[in-house]
């Protein structure tokens, strides 16, 4: 089913969308029902529970059109169709969990505001980035587990696009990872702070540019997401003489105050490269 209006003016107008009832309950029950096994932790006995953070690795895994048919759908309108999407790199997603247990030591203390949280951050350290580059062009948060208030949730800066889109603009020559020093200096400053809040089995669809960062579990429980992406085949397309911008590229152009960006030009080649994710600084990467 086609995104509503109201959908796509909420993906406009906040960087994400969230879509509820995305994944079936027999694939949350069956990829979570030993969980605990693979942990090697006691469910019930949570002195057992070693870290407060822990991202498993990945043992099933199903094409993203079985897994959340109508999450992928939504996708693939918000970047133009299915044909733009890399037909390879993570088309298949899986029961790779990142796990946020809280912490005896959150029981008790509250955590700092968003503004003050570590670890603010955009998914690309696989290539060069460029103000048109789409190699993450949607980062995607599947929920396994419910993620009540105050249990967690991903920390989402809406208003923290519009610094990253004015700096790569600024910057032709692209920018390599790590990014943390140069692209997230502004969310101090930012007001427009959202929490992610869900149900087992909704999926949020965040534009790719949105910065994010893990949030605090007080609750104690293993709240339980995936993390995957949307690649695309192309880089976005700022200047389209039909005026026909994917929402993805409506956010970019929005947050430039734009209708075109003509003159755009990357001045260095483009780049991927080869590297673990959350080897360099595994605390940097969370959500
Ligand atoms: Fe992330």
């Amino acid at each position: 089913m086609p995104l509503t209006q109201a959908q796509r003016d909420h993906f406009l107008e906040h960087g994400w969308i969230k879509i509820p009832n995305a994944i079936s309950k027999p694939i949350i029950d069956e990829w979570t029902k030993n969980v605990w096994v693979r942990l090697g932790w006691d469910e019930h006995d949570k002195a057992t529970w070693e870290e407060e953070y822990v991202k498993m690795p990945r043992h099933r895994e199903i094409p993203v059109q079985e897994f959340a048919p109508s999450a992928w759908e939504a996708m693939c309108e918000i970047v133009g169709g299915e044909d733009k999407v890399d037909p390879v790199r993570e088309r298949y997603h899986g029961d790779q969990f990142i796990i946020n247990f809280g912490s005896d030591y959150w029981d008790t203390h509250e955590s700092p505001p968003p503004q003050e949280l570590r670890g603010w951050h955009h998914d690309n350290d696989w290539y060069r980035q460029f103000l048109d580059s789409s190699g993450n062009a949607l980062t995607i948060v599947h929920c396994f587990t419910d993620v009540p208030p105050r249990g967690g949730g991903t920390w989402l800066a809406e208003d923290g696009i519009e610094a990253i889109v004015k700096y790569l603009y600024g910057h032709p020559d692209g920018l390599d990872p790590p990014f943390e020093k140069i692209l997230y200096t502004h969310i101090k400053d930012c007001r427009k702070f959202v929490q992610v809040e869900a149900k087992a089995g909704d999926t949020f669809i965040l534009h790719g540019l949105l910065p994010h960062t893990h949030g605090v579990n007080h609750l104690h429980f293993a709240r339980i997401i995936t993390n995957p992406h949307v690649n695309m085949v192309d880089p976005f397309n700022l200047n389209r003489s039909d005026g026909n911008y994917t929402l993805c590229e409506q956010v970019i152009l929005r947050a430039l105050g734009r209708e075109s960006v003509p003159e755009y030009k990357p001045t260095r080649e483009r780049k991927r490269r080869v590297l673990s994710r959350w080897s360099a600084n595994p605390g940097m990467y969370s959500l």
